[in-house]
């Protein structure tokens, strides 16, 4: 399983990297070793890890618990179904994508769109990459899902008639995170917000050339039937893009929380980071959609409607399309000022059961296999299951 020769140059860098860090930290948080005096009674480690750190190090040995296995093996699962998802964006609508018209429906939410699915594209297979190679450096199981690459293509000009992990040709998007992260409210604390805008059953992706031509002018405002079709598959994708990077965004944020080693917790954070990065940046460009000039698309085969959020009956600080930026919620504690956080964070709400009965509703699983779903919510599991113990490594 552990490939010698392929690992060495990594471990050296992460050896590097995660001396630096803990150096550092060490230097900022005095209180660590106290931390992990009280931090690991009860705490399952892995014999040679924690306690035994030093001795490990000296060895030039990196342990790991099975907490942070549980955890990063969890990550490189939702890493492989976000590579998997973006990988059809990105045939279709990224900036080498093969549909014209779907990347010009884009384009009129963000002339940019192409080259951010790219990117985002490239992030999620790095992401994947990178967990799974760390945990063979530890002689840990890295996570494949090969044999659930079973869902249909779209059909439409631009995607690779492969089998795929996710559907994205018919979607439940919940779109409540717009209204979340207008909000001074938390979930965490027993808040729930509406749909900004009610996407059910609808492609986020091109089916057919026959439902979308590929060479269809996208005007804005789209003027014909096939036009608008196309800018409502378009503007659930931009919503959708949102939504996945917000979910990810708590995850990650979530998971830092349960990570024993300093190295653990810094892939969390800094994997972490990335997503929050394009969420941040798609949530502008959904915003785009319900805004002067491209509000009030209707999709003519499902009647879904973009409305302009920035009118009546909408408008205001829980609808404002530029109003990107989290709004300071509740945090910790509602007797504490607002702070402008990452929501939410708790288990139940952002987990990793949480994050794949999300993932569930949202019908990007549909068609999927029981032992799909076995496979994942396994992972998941144990991923919740993950305890801090409080570690120098
Ligand atoms: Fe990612
Ligand atoms: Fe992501």
């Amino acid at each position: 399983m552990n490939n010698q020769g392929s690992i060495s140059a990594p471990q050296n860098v992460a050896q590097r990297t995660d001396d630096d860090v803990r150096s550092h930290w060490n230097r900022l948080v005095g209180r660590r070793s106290f931390l992990k005096g009280v931090g690991l009674a009860g705490a399952a480690i892995l014999p040679g890890s924690g306690l035994l750190a030093g001795k490990a190090l000296a060895d030039g040995k990196r342990e790991i618990t099975r907490g942070d296995i549980a955890i990063l093996q969890f990550l490189a699962a939702v890493e492989l179904i976000e590579s998997d998802l973006w990988q059809q964006y990105n045939e279709l609508g990224g900036v080498n994508g093969g549909n014209p018209s779907y990347m010009a429906a884009l384009s009129n939410l963000d002339g940019d769109m192409p080259q951010y699915i790219a990117d985002n594209t490239d992030d999620e297979l790095s992401h994947a990459a990178f967990l799974n190679a760390y945990l063979e450096s530890k002689g840990a199981e890295p996570v494949h899902l090969d044999a659930f690459r079973r869902l249909p293509s779209s059909k439409a000009t631009g995607a690779s008639q492969i089998g795929r992990l996710t559907n994205l040709q018919s979607l439940n998007v919940d779109t409540s995170w717009y209204i979340r992260y207008r909000s001074d409210l938390n979930p965490d604390f027993g808040a729930k917000f509406r749909q900004a805008v009610t996407i059910d059953d609808e492609p986020a992706i091109p089916l057919s050339d026959e439902d979308t031509p590929p060479g269809t002018e996208q005007p804005v405002p789209p003027v014909d039937k096939a036009a608008r079709r196309m800018q409502a598959i378009a503007n659930t994708a931009g919503f959708h893009f949102a939504y996945i990077e917000q979910g990810g965004s708590s995850l990650y944020s979530t998971m830092a929380l349960k990570a024993s080693s300093l190295e653990t917790l810094l892939i969390v954070v800094s994997i972490g980071g990335v997503e929050t990065n394009h969420f941040s940046l798609w949530h502008d460009k959904a915003g785009n959609a319900v805004a002067e000039p491209l509000a009030g698309v209707v999709d003519p085969e499902t009647n879904l409607r973009f409305p302009n959020l920035n009118e009546e009956p909408f408008g205001g600080e829980e609808f404002q399309t530029n109003l990107i930026l989290p709004e300071p919620t509740d945090f910790i504690s509602p007797g504490l000022p607002d702070c402008s956080v990452v929501r939410p964070t708790l288990d139940e709400n952002a987990g990793a059961v949480a994050t794949i009965n999300s993932f569930t509703e949202d019908q990007l699983f549909k068609g999927q296999s029981p032992a799909f779903f076995e496979t994942v919510m396994r992972l998941a599991k144990a991923a919740d299951a993950a305890q801090r113990a409080v570690s120098d490594r």
